[in-house]
């Protein structure tokens, strides 16, 4: 992801995007989201990230330490819900990394693809979640490759 800082700086990977996590259904309950979340954010602050953020259920990313994003300085790249837009602060975390995060254009292009077009490769969608369908999201390489602030539709 790309920070912009409110001097108009900007730093690529300083802020990593999480999520959404699922699991198959027949497997929730047995700790797997948690396993993945855990091991998500302990290689983020192994890579010296100062902070993950991520689109998702309050109630389910609280027990991890995500707490609403724009509270704690970090903003999201387009008009998404508050409650939903949350943020961990790592170890790293200094309130210079406070700004805009975006998503890195691929990544960002990928989420806008048309529904349909996501099912015809194979991919499900979350149904329940307000976030791009994407659990992975490609690592900051050039600091012109960030999405723009276009709106995106939230389900
Ligand atoms: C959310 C999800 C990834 C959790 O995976 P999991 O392997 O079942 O999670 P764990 O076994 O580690 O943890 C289960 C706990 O999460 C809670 N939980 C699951 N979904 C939740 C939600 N949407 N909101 C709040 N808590 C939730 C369960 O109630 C359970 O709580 P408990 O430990 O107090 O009993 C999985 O349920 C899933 O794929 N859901 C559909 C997609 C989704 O909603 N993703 C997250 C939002 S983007």
């Amino acid at each position: 992801m790309i920070l912009e800082r409110p001097d108009g700086t900007r730093d690529a990977d300083r802020v990593v995007a999480l999520g959404p996590v699922a699991v198959v259904p027949d497997w929730q309950g047995r700790g797997i989201g948690g396993m993945l979340v855990r091991a998500a954010l302990e290689q983020a602050e192994r890579e010296g990230a100062a902070a993950a953020v991520l689109l998702g259920h309050p109630t389910y990313y609280a027990r991890f330490g995500f707490l609403p994003a724009r509270a704690q300085g970090l903003l999201p790249p387009a008009p998404w819900p508050d409650a939903a837009w949350l943020a961990c602060l790592l170890p790293a975390w200094t309130p210079r990394d406070a700004g805009v995060v975006r998503y890195a254009r691929p990544s960002w292009r990928w989420s806008r693809r048309p529904r349909n077009a996501a099912s015809s490769e194979g991919i499900r969608r979350c149904g329940s979640c307000p976030g791009p369908p994407v659990s992975v999201v490609p690592r900051s390489t050039d600091l012109d490759e960030a999405g723009t602030d276009e709106t995106v539709s939230l389900r």
